[in-house]
């Protein structure tokens, strides 16, 4: 208990310094809640307003891909190099250390298996789970022009609802069927149809043309797809353009733990992404890396 009797008068009120009002380092996000923004800033570096998001959730719909089938010996040691990991809850309960301090954005759709109708998902955790797993954002797959479009962008706005009472952002992933486009055009419509029902940002792919009219017309960040594995330096050179072109960073998988040197990898992508490292610049660090590495 204070002592009441004591109390000395307060007079440090700084009356020659105005009080900041600091904007906020993300795109469409200023007016956010205090716990939205927390946490947001966990995952997108707050120097750079981007982030290396290293994505291992492909096991909810296709099982042990290549590269994750040992996740404790092959992916834990990524951690260290990781802004954020994005996985399932199976597998962050079950291997991630409760020690480990990368922030977390949990898969909370599902429902589907590769051998099935993917768009056919729905919300397959509870809000109280993400909670209690202390996450940092809940991404969510939206089909927009797939079998079960309205289904999947209904999941979509129940979770904006549900993790807007908590404080929790939505990441929209873009997911794209096997018959549809992969054009500028194609993605500025599902980037702005997820952005527009309130996604808090957005993952898409990367396209050659006008991916810039693609970060210009979507309101809210968003992070560059990694897709199906390419060579590390086309990889460095997809991350690089994407950023260079407005994505607030990268959210990889298969180009980082598919890679030769993993660590390495994911080393050169973030060279990228924070430091505007070249392609080539960033390649080289990641030969030096790998050929250390190997020692
Ligand atoms: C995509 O729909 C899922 O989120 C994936 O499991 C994952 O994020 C894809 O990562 P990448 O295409 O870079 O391997």
């Amino acid at each position: 208990m204070p002592d009441v009797e004591d109390l000395k008068e307060a007079k440090k009120f700084h009356l020659d310094i105005p009080q900041e009002t600091p904007g906020f380092h993300l795109k469409g996000c200023a007016n956010l809640d205090w716990g939205m923004r927390n946490r947001l800033s966990r995952i997108f570096n707050p120097k750079t307003g981007r982030t290396v998001m290293l994505a291992i959730d492909h096991g909810y719909f296709q099982g042990p891909t290549t590269g994750l089938e040992r996740v404790d010996v092959d992916i834990l040691p990524l951690l260290p190099y990781a802004d954020t990991l994005m996985l399932t809850r199976g597998i962050l309960r079950s291997i991630i250390p409760p020690s480990d301090t990368t922030p977390i954005v949990l898969r909370v759709s599902g429902g589907a298996s590769i051998l099935k109708e993917l768009s056919n998902e729905q919300i397959a955790v509870d809000i109280e789970d993400s909670i209690r797993l202390n996450v940092c954002a809940m991404a969510v797959q939206v089909f927009i022009g797939g079998e079960y479009e309205r289904e999947s962008i209904i999941n979509m706005t129940r979770l904006v609802d549900m993790g807007t009472r908590y404080g929790i952002p939505t990441l929209a992933v873009t997911a794209v069927g096997k018959d549809m486009a992969r054009d500028a055009r194609y993605f500025r419509l599902a980037t702005r149809i997820c952005a527009e029902l309130g996604a808090h940002y957005i993952k898409t792919y990367y396209v050659e043309k006008g991916f810039e009219t693609v970060t210009a017309s979507c309101p809210v960040p968003i992070v560059m797809a990694g897709g199906k594995k390419i060579p590390e330096l086309d990889a460095l050179t997809m991350a690089y353009n994407a950023v260079q072109q407005g994505a607030a960073g990268v959210d990889m998988g298969r180009n980082i733990f598919q890679s030769e040197a993993p660590a390495a990898m994911l080393q050169a992508i973030k060279a990228v992404v924070h430091e505007n490292e070249t392609p080539e610049k960033a390649f080289d660090l990641y030969n030096t890396l790998k050929n250390e590495f190997k020692k």
